[in-house]
């Protein structure tokens, strides 16, 4: 039940990347015969990547994960206008990497702005239009919350971004392969994905940059991908990545409606648990995701008691496990930092089933049950006082 964190490889997306590691191993730069098999591999997979998102063929660059494609936007952003003309603004939910690096720049001196969301995770649109009024020349807003599981109006805050001028970039990590994610309609400039959370390969990420946005290259080097990301490719990795998004998008929807399903059961039952509150959106929301916090109960040693029965959750997320603060996210959404704290994210995945809800559910209860018991927070607890 931490899908949100990282997915097994899809056996077919293994058969599909294995050649690439043995006999079709050339350098995709090189014009010999070994190069130019990878260099097609390469760009077949760019095809499927970009039709996946309704993108164009050289608008997708592959990069190392997501985090260098997020890096990449607002530091390239940044790099290529300079600091004068440079301002930035991002969510208070985005995802650490796009908070880090934002900050980072923060500090050189560009100017940043942090846009406000509600108590449910959804962008603070009159805020954004303020922004975009003072002069942001690019927006970052995350298209599904990695934590929370809130899903953004991403083309009605594309559409402000266009009429205003500013770039608009989504980060799609956690909602590529899972619900639809198009370009065109959405009005995005620049999108970042990854194939780790679709079942396909780690250490392999993509970065859709429309047609006439210019950024900087973090890498120098060599000239590839249109001289914006330099170094050799990972090209069993980029294999990977085609393949597993083909597969992903085949049985998207029927998989959407599946996992919402139990999603919805696992969020009625937990709910059931007193003095528990759902965090993130009831409707506009992630189908694999819940994020619930329990009062009187340390999230971590909620997720060290599941995992000794055999169920991998997360506090919070996996990025930021083993972080002593509560959750930026939450604190985003107004929740008070002791009962953020007491977060639970459980992420559903192709491999759970109705039974695997069903033993969350008997075992969860039980076990904010124990923990509350011996809580020095629980009114109830033996070491209340
Ligand atoms: C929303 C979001 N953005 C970025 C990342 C980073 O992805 P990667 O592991 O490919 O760098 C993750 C995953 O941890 C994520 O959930």
């Amino acid at each position: 039940m931490d899908y949100a964190a990282t997915t097994p490889l899809d056996p077919q997306v293994f058969e599909a990347m294995k050649p690439y590691f043995t006999r079709i191993y050339g350098n995709a730069e090189s014009v010999n015969t070994f190069g130019l098999e990878a260099r097609g591999a390469v760009e077949e997979s760019r095809k499927k990547l970009a039709g996946a998102m309704n993108a164009e063929f050289s608008e997708v660059i592959f990069t190392g994960n997501a985090t260098e494609a997020n890096n990449m936007v607002v530091k390239g952003h940044a790099f290529r206008e300079g600091m004068g003309r440079t301002h930035i603004a991002i969510s208070t939910i985005e995802h650490s990497c796009v908070l880090k690096a934002t900050k980072w720049l923060e500090e050189k001196g560009y100017k940043v702005t942090y846009l406000p969301v509600d108590s449910l995770g959804d962008l603070d649109l009159e805020r954004l239009e303020e922004a975009l009024r003072s002069g942001v020349t690019i927006v970052s807003v995350i298209h599904g919350s990695n934590e929370i599981g809130t899903v953004q109006h991403i083309d009605k805050i594309g559409r402000l971004c266009r009429e205003h001028g500013a770039l608009f970039h989504t980060d799609a990590a956690q909602t590529f392969g899972k619900i639809p994610v198009d370009v065109k309609s959405m009005n995005i400039d620049l999108l970042t994905v990854n194939a780790h959370k679709l079942y396909g390969p780690k250490g392999i990420g993509a970065l859709y940059i429309r047609r006439g946005v210019d950024l900087d290259p973090l890498l120098h080097g060599g000239e590839h991908e249109f001289g914006l990301r330099a170094g050799t490719h990972n090209v069993p990795g980029i294999v990977g990545f085609a393949k597993a998004i083909e597969l992903r998008a085949a049985e998207m929807v029927e998989e959407a409606e599946r996992l919402s399903r139990l999603r919805d059961r696992l969020i009625k039952g937990i709910l059931e648990i007193e003095d528990t509150r759902l965090n993130g959106h009831p409707v506009k929301r992630l189908p694999n995701n819940v994020n619930i916090c329990f009062k009187y109960v340390e999230g971590e040693s909620l997720v060290l008691h599941l995992d000794t029965e055999g169920i991998a959750a997360s506090s919070g997320s996996a990025c930021s496990a083993r972080s002593e603060e509560a959750s930026h996210v939450l604190r985003a959404i107004g929740v008070d930092p002791v009962d953020a704290k007491g977060s639970l994210r459980l992420s559903l995945g192709k491999y759970n089933t109705g039974e695997d809800v069903d033993y969350v559910l008997e075992a969860l209860p039980r076990i904010v049950k124990q923990l509350r018991h011996i809580s020095p927070l629980s009114p109830g607890g033996v070491r209340a006082n």
